[in-house]
């Protein structure tokens, strides 16, 4: 059976080559991923140009996609013609440096001729000027005819994509019949007429084209072929129009029902429907692959596409917003190889819909506003600075003033629209001075107002989403997985200050979750949420909910309070010089510095951890009240000294106990700390002292852990929890009788040696010589056995001994030795030296040092030779 459907040839394609060995994958992402070359993916190997060029390894040397791909250099076309498209699917089999010319061009054959079943008299081949190997394998191999095998130059036959892989090509073509071509006997593939249809191109892969455009030989050659699923499909359909082949077309009927009106009745309003249907289908795509409509990058590219198709709905008189809809047909025709649509589906309609009322809310000024421009004109070209403010009031990217204008034959001067978009850029840097990223944009726009904290009685609240930063853009709205920062009018978040962290939750709408990971203050009081999108879309404008994590805040609290509670104790043990240096409040910990001169001694922290604690079993109240600033400190509440405090301040109380000036937030009572535990303490500049603690559950977590450790070293020592002290002192007593022991065995050891030792004197120069080394002996008692050794060698004696890999050494020399010359501080000094020492002594007797134990050996055979040198 002849396969004909857009689906089906896609799916025999990719089980063609799976049948060849090849991996088969998934299509990659529209964005992507690394390479900041490319906005969009525009060809099946792009997702795949660190295999080609080595840097990275593939799972297969042999792969297969059906590659999603966006090109919209020819934006202006579509709609125009038969042929272009801005989103498209490109088949592809590629080969990183496995198979080349021979089998790529064989199965490409074996394919289209045996699965696909296309006439092979239907069928040409075009080859690089002067690649005679791939034209032999079109003619020997393939056995094509001669006749139908066409050799073109660089412009036809050698692809290359800015930087990266690239090389010469093979193309194949299918001629429609003379019905499509011109007059020229000499018609064939590379002429201009629409006869022959080149639809699909095998690149031979063999250089790396750098920035410098210099063409590097690739470690491998590689094959990446090409094959338009859309004009393959035009052809096996025996269509003219890709608009026409199965998929597409339910599109556009969708487009054309909607529309009510009659296709191919109006040239203009078929222009308009192929608009629509190529760009829902694009925009549907964009959006799944995570890209919002913005004025930046690809953003922009979307943006543009829609707004184009959402002015000709209207050309045709569309009501309202309704590509939306149509992203239904798109998803229909399309779920089969692309089930993630089906599961975005919502997601994708609705980014869709709100670029739809955005734009709806301005098109119609905007046109106005241009059709009295064009009234308005001399000549032929709209001024820059007017297709600028069609373009920063009403949203008309410049390409679909362009278009519009393109209709009456009208231009813009597109030079002078650069230079006002350029203005526009530099004038928003001025204003953001040198403020951080953040700052900078919400400066930008000054009538965000400052954000209501609301989060002291309650963890969950609501607020409306007044700014989105993303990228350090201020945007409209942000995807799943996007990383942003929100400002919301008002907000249960603490925001970091007063040494409190800030808080993590989430913040949900009705159409997304954003997770919270940090809450910061921003300028001019507002409030940032980072975090990113966990869920859905987050959009600025709608209502939210706040959900402050419980958990983190109540731990964060806790230590918030544990904090007042230990800087009054303080006070009261250590004196009334104790002031607060600095604090930290985390939810795992709380630090404070504070004034002191010394170490505070270890009964003490005892006693302050007491103290600490003892208010938390009293249960004291938490109370917070506003007050003016003089009332509070005419109170005794505790100002910190230096800070900056408002009119009105807000005051908190722990009993009778604590009085402070704070924003952060507390327990209610006491009591909820749990317990309270002090971790360290210690100084950090002269005057300043440090402690860290912790309270509630991280108290029990260590008390755990440290029951742990102690029952391990029970165990270790066979002992409890309770005499384990007691174990291990006995132990180490133990230990150290052992070692006493160890030495003393040692030098027995060495002493029964002595015999051994006396035996081994040599006589040199007439003097006797005893050298030796003693293993492990202690260096007071090498003196004992040189002692020994003296008693019954009247001569030279050197002894070294390796201790912990320290090396000893000890001389004597005796009194007839003297005589004869020999001096042992001199010997010492000079084999002290070999290991790495030094030392000296008297003539008689001299000690030394050394670190190399492995030069013991040389160090004693050059005693021999400074004696013989006497
Ligand atoms: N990369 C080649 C193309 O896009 C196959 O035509």
């Amino acid at each position: 059976m002849k396969i004909t459907g857009l689906n089906e040839i896609r799916q025999s394609f990719l089980d063609f080559f799976e049948s060849k060995d090849h991996y088969v994958r998934k299509s990659f992402s529209l964005v992507p991923q690394s390479d900041k070359s490319l906005l969009l993916i525009n060809a099946g190997m792009a997702p795949l140009k660190t295999y080609f060029t080595g840097e990275e390894t593939p799972p297969n040397t042999k792969m297969a996609t059906c590659q999603r791909c966006m090109r919209t250099a020819d934006l202006d076309n579509v709609g125009y013609t038969s042929r272009h498209a801005t989103f498209f699917e490109m088949l592809g089999n590629f080969s990183f440096g496995d198979y080349f010319k021979v089998e790529s061009l064989q199965w490409g054959w074996e394919y289209i001729t045996e699965v696909l079943g296309l006439p092979v008299d239907n069928l040409w081949a075009t080859v690089y000027l002067t690649d005679d190997e791939a034209y032999d394998i079109w003619k020997d191999v393939i056995g094509i005819d001669e006749n139908r095998i066409v050799r073109l130059g660089k412009e036809d036959n050698f692809w290359e994509k800015g930087t990266g892989p690239c090389g010469p090509c093979s193309e194949i073509y299918y001629d429609r019949g003379p019905k499509y071509g011109c007059d020229n006997p000499d018609c064939k593939p590379g002429c201009e007429c629409d006869r022959f249809v080149e639809f699909w191109n095998h690149v031979f892969t063999q250089f790396d084209k750098d920035e410098q455009g210099n063409y590097n030989d690739l470690a491998n050659p590689n094959i990446d072929t090409g094959m338009g699923l859309e004009r393959i499909a035009c052809i096996m359909q025996d269509v003219e129009s890709i608009f026409e082949i199965d998929t597409l077309k339910h599109v556009l009927d969708a487009v054309v029902a909607k529309a009510g009106i009659v296709y191919n009745a109006d040239k203009k309003q078929s222009v308009s429907v192929k608009i629509i249907t190529d760009h829902v289908r694009a925009v549907t795509f964009m959006v799944l692959d995570g890209v919002m409509p913005n004025n930046e990058g690809r953003g922009y590219v979307l943006r543009k596409i829609l707004r184009r198709a959402y002015r000709h709905g209207k050309l045709l008189g569309i009501e309202g917003i309704f590509l939306n809809e149509l992203v239904d047909t798109v998803i229909e025709v399309s779920k089969e190889a692309y089930p993630e649509l089906v599961e975005k589906k919502d997601y994708i309609k609705k980014v869709i819909a709100l670029e739809e009322e955005r734009f709806q809310q301005t098109i119609n000024q905007g046109l106005d506003i241009l059709k009295s421009y064009v009234s308005e004109l001399e000549g032929q070209v709209l001024s820059g600075d007017k297709a600028f403010k069609l373009y920063d009031t009403y949203g008309f990217p410049i390409d679909l003033t362009k278009e519009i204008l393109a209709e009456d034959n009208l231009t813009v001067d597109e030079e002078a629209f650069n230079e006002e978009m350029k203005k526009q850029k530099e004038r928003a840097r001025a204003a953001r001075g040198d403020q951080s990223a953040w700052e900078k944009n919400a400066l930008a726009d000054t009538d965000i107002p400052a954000t209501e904290f609301k989060g002291y009685s309650s963890l969950d609240g609501h607020g409306k989403i007044m700014a989105i930063v993303s990228e350090g853009e201020l945007v409209d709205s942000i995807g799943e997985n996007t990383k942003a920062e929100l400002v919301l009018d008002q907000t249960t978040f603490y925001a970091e200050s007063g040494g409190q962290v800030g808080d993590l939750g989430e913040i949900v709408t009705h159409d997304g979750i954003f997770v919270v990971t940090d809450t910061q203050k921003a300028i001019m009081d507002r409030v940032t949420h980072k975090g990113y999108v966990k869920t859905g879309l987050i959009q600025v404008g709608v209502d939210a909910k706040t959900e402050v994590d419980e958990a983190v805040r109540m731990a964060s609290a806790r230590n918030h309070t544990a904090t007042h509670i230990l800087h009054k104790v303080l006070k009261e043990t250590l004196g009334d010089h104790v002031e607060q240096k600095g604090s930290l409040v985390e939810p795992s910990k709380l630090r404070f510095d504070f004034s002191h001169f010394e170490g505070i001694d270890f009964k003490v922290i005892q006693s302050i951890e007491e103290e600490v604690n003892k208010r938390l079993f009293e249960a004291l109240p938490v109370n917070t009240e506003e007050l003016a600033i003089a009332d509070a400190k005419a109170k005794g509440a505790t100002a910190l000294f230096g800070e900056k405090y408002g009119d009105t301040v807000r005051v908190v109380t722990v009993g009778d106990f604590s009085m402070e000036l704070c924003g952060g937030t507390h327990v209610s009572n006491a009591s909820q700390i749990g317990l309270f535990k002090i971790l360290s303490e210690s100084g950090i500049a002269a005057g300043v002292r440090r402690i860290e603690a912790i309270t509630g559950s991280e108290v029990f977590n260590y008390l755990s852990h440290v029951e742990d450790k102690m029952k391990h070293v029970s165990a270790l020592v066979k002992g409890t929890m309770e005499d384990v002290d007691t174990k291990v002192e006995s132990l180490a007593n133990e230990v150290k009788s052992l070692q006493k022991e160890i030495e003393k065995m040692k030098s027995k050891a060495a002493a029964s040696g002595l015999d051994d030792i006396i035996s081994s004197a040599k006589e040199i120069s007439g003097i006797k010589v005893v050298t030796a080394k003693l293993a492990g002996v202690q260096p007071n008692n090498l003196r004992e056995l040189a002692d020994k050794i003296s008693n019954k060698v009247d001569g030279v004696i050197v002894l070294a001994s390796d201790n912990s890999e320290k090396v000893a050494l000890l001389a004597m020399a005796s009194e007839s030795a003297i005589a004869k010359g020999a001096h042992a501080g001199n010997i010492i000094k000079e084999v002290a030296k070999i290991t790495g020492g030094g030392g000296g002594g008297r003539p008689n007797m001299a000690q030394a040092g050394g670190k190399d134990a492995s030069k013991i050996e040389e160090a004693l055979s050059r005693v021999l030779t400074i004696i013989d040198e006497l």
